[in-house]
């Protein structure tokens, strides 16, 4: 079994993934906040790589249960129900909704692998539950770190490190490539302070000054939200035996 990090859906094209078993970590926020959406009960989230896109397919799709959800420089985008906010995803707005869901990053790189075999989602919230599913898959893993507009980060990249650990506790034998090899390297050094860590990269201090430092608490909180999202034929949903127990 091996593992190998890319560091950026930029560095490989779609085909690369035709086949492939595929991981998607965006910590600030899209993958904390697809997490946090099916805790609180979302039918389904469809990532979508525009703008233009989630518009269209939110127009009388779904039985008009679609909540445009997403975020153009961390803010809401106008005329969307929701921003990209964790906070903003309880019960009494989500619940049994489709969530159509654009971000700068995360929702891109899902799309990215869609010629994947399996494309799983990963963040903070579902790790041990993740490494745990992986390891059981037996099958060779590509982890994606979305990154910030196509270029490394360093929330990311430790998330990915911080899951190989785990999966590593699980099967020592998995083999990685130098990028995992250097991620295991950085979640050492930064892996026993998480908030700490996201409140100082460059994304956490964006947030910070988008007054949305709040949101670094919840993507920094690790298996609160034990599931497994995957996304297949355009729509991400929860592996049925992971559902949470109500
Ligand atoms: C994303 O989640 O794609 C981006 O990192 C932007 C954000 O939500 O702050």
């Amino acid at each position: 079994m091996k593992v190998n990090i890319i560091l950026s859906p930029n560095n490989v094209d779609d085909l690369y993934f035709t086949a492939k078993t595929t991981v998607v970590i965006d910590v600030l926020r899209a993958t904390s906040v697809i997490l946090k959406a099916f805790n609180s009960g979302a039918k389904e989230v469809i990532p979508v790589g525009s703008i233009d896109f989630a518009m269209k397919i939110s127009v009388n799709s779904h039985g008009g249960q679609t909540l445009l959800c997403g975020e153009r420089n961390t803010r809401i985008i106008e005329g969307f129900d929701l921003g990209n906010s964790p906070s903003e995803y309880t019960e009494e707005k989500i619940k049994g909704k489709t969530i159509i869901l654009f971000t700068t990053n995360g929702s891109k790189a899902i799309v990215k692998a869609k010629y994947s075999k399996r494309v799983y989602i990963a963040s903070f919230n579902n790790l041990s539950k993740m490494a745990e599913h992986l390891v059981s898959t037996k099958s060779d893993i590509e982890i994606i770190t979305s990154g910030s507009n196509g270029v490394f980060c360093l929330e990311d990249t430790i998330c990915a490190g911080a899951l190989v650990k785990k999966m590593i506790e699980i099967n020592p034998d998995i083999e990685l490539n130098d990028v995992t090899s250097a991620s295991l390297v950085l979640n050492e050094k930064f892996g026993s302070d998480i908030n700490l860590m996201m409140k100082n990269c460059e994304h956490g201090l964006l947030l910070k000054e988008n007054e949305l430092e709040s949101d670094i608490e919840f993507c920094s909180t690790i298996d609160n939200i034990p599931i497994i999202p995957y996304f297949i034929g355009g729509e991400i949903r929860v592996l049925a035996n992971e559902i949470k127990e109500s």
